[in-house]
């Protein structure tokens, strides 16, 4: 069964690259970032675990652990770090990579891509981006199959979105970045939007007469 929005992120113990770890501890009271893989040593794969380390810091900046998950075990995924960090100049893979080599995880999250099928005959696993907040809930998932790989640029708009969300009640438009505007969420009244932003917000005249788009500026940006 896939995790659906809002479900609380399952907990399992495993084997990673810094040892034994329980996710939930791992996670406890920070936002999360949970991204899996189809197989060590394969190369789309490689690029995505090298981007990731080049970005902690901007992972780090907001707030949230990484965790990736391979399906294999952990010997294979420390021989294959070496290779991620030499592709990609810069990273550092200083993040945990869980070891799934039955795929138990991967079927638990319903991560299986039914498309990419290994030697064997098993479904590999696909691409999966599961981002919790600190309360542990899923709060965006992106499944991806096998042979695309993702855009961590996005991943990192989509962090500064949700937590926007959280932290103000503004929500964000289509192709929102950093300092642009945002929109007061639906279940706030204007009564309760004015108190919220300081800033203000405007309404958009639009031909039905509806008050429902209201802008507002980024509430953290000065
Ligand atoms: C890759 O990482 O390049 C890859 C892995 C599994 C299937 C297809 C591509």
């Amino acid at each position: 069964m896939a995790l659906k929005l809002g479900d609380t992120a399952p907990e399992f113990t495993a084997d990673t690259t810094h040892g034994e770890l329980s996710f939930h501890e791992y996670i406890e009271g920070s936002w999360a970032i949970l991204f899996s893989h189809p197989n060590d040593y394969t190369p789309v794969c490689t690029t995505e675990l090298g981007a990731v380390g080049k970005f902690l810091p901007e992972f780090e900046k907001r707030g949230v652990k990484v965790i990736a998950l391979s399906c294999n075990d952990v010997e294979s995924h420390k021989g294959w770090i070496a290779d991620i960090e030499s592709y990609t100049p810069g990273a550092k893979v200083s993040y945990p990579i869980v070891a799934d080599p039955t795929r138990e995880l991967a079927v638990k999250f319903g991560m299986l891509d039914p498309d990419e099928i290994d030697g064997k005959g098993i479904p590999l696993t696909a691409r999966a981006v599961y981002i919790f907040g600190p309360d542990k809930k899923l709060k965006l998932s992106i499944l991806y199959p096998a042979t695309t790989g993702r855009n961590f640029h996005e991943v990192l708009r989509v962090i500064d979105s949700l937590q926007l969300t959280a932290n103000y009640s503004v929500a964000t438009p289509v192709n929102w970045n950093q300092g642009d505007k945002c929109m007061v969420v639906p279940s706030l009244s204007n009564e309760a939007a004015k108190e919220k932003f300081p800033k203000g917000f405007e309404t958009v005249e639009v031909p039905s007469g509806k008050s429902y788009i209201r802008l507002t500026p980024q509430p953290n940006v000065k």
